[in-house]
């Protein structure tokens, strides 16, 4: 047994004709689970699920690795949500960041992912997050993407450690599972130990420095990446 773990905007999605060609490659091999994970939380995936027409996956791992979704009901895993709720509050979170210039919420917020936007001097407002959330003992991340996306999550939660999660219930090896991304999101999965690609129209903070260094920097863009990554690894191999 094999797992896909996928981000979706702009790596699984991006390129109609080349994710049609992972899905013929996919289907010849019924020995791999696939998980979608992404930022998105569960209506907006079955929003893009509908609207590109994408097959079903196995796991949905919805809202940055803050809620994990199994089987063709989507049933919750609640033994996840109680892993990654270790004295967390929300609206303490939410107070303490309130008065911190350039952070500006965003319209949809949920339990375990207050999100923000955040254009300018990141250097400087994520310390200060980091600063006011220790001081009021609140175990967090701050996961910042393309420039624009700021969420603040569990420690306990994330992408990586819901995929790992997922894997170890699998019984499967970390370099059974092959992650791909393209942003800032994805790093914490590409950094997992399991294998990984990035693909060719990636974000500019992922970058070597970001990265560890036996990622595969795929050279064609979108799922075409995510087949190349696969080749690249003989993913799908016996
Ligand atoms: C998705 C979510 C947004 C989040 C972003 C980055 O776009 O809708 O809330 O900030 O991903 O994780
Ligand atoms: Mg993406």
């Amino acid at each position: 047994m094999k797992l896909l773990a996928t981000d979706v905007d702009n790596t699984l999605t991006g390129d109609r004709a080349a994710y049609l060609g992972l899905v013929a490659l996919l289907s010849m091999h019924r020995d791999v689970t696939i998980a979608y994970v992404t930022g998105r939380d569960k209506i907006q995936m079955f929003e893009i699920m509908a609207a590109e027409c994408l097959r079903e996956p196995d796991y949905l791992l919805c809202n940055v690795g803050t809620e994990v979704y199994e089987g063709l009901d989507y049933r919750r895993d609640d033994a996840w949500t109680r892993h990654i709720d270790r004295q967390w509050d929300r609206l303490e979170l939410h107070q303490a960041l309130a008065t911190i210039p350039h952070l500006f919420q965003q319209s949809r917020q949920f339990e375990f992912k207050q999100s923000y936007h955040l254009f300018r001097k990141a250097d400087v407002v994520i310390p200060e997050i980091h600063k006011r959330l220790n001081e009021i003992g609140i175990e967090h991340k701050v996961v910042y993407s393309s420039g624009t996306d700021l969420d603040v999550i569990p420690k306990r939660a994330g992408k990586g450690e819901a995929v790992d999660y997922v894997r170890k219930r699998l019984r499967i090896r970390p370099r059974s599972v092959l992650a791909a991304g393209d942003s800032g999101n994805d790093i914490e999965l590409l950094s997992a130990g399991f294998l990984a690609v990035v693909v060719g129209n990636h974000k500019s903070e992922l970058n070597a420095d970001a990265l560890p260094d036996d990622v595969y920097w795929a050279r064609e863009n979108y799922a075409a990446g995510i087949i190349e990554g696969i080749k690249h690894f003989g993913f799908l191999k016996p």
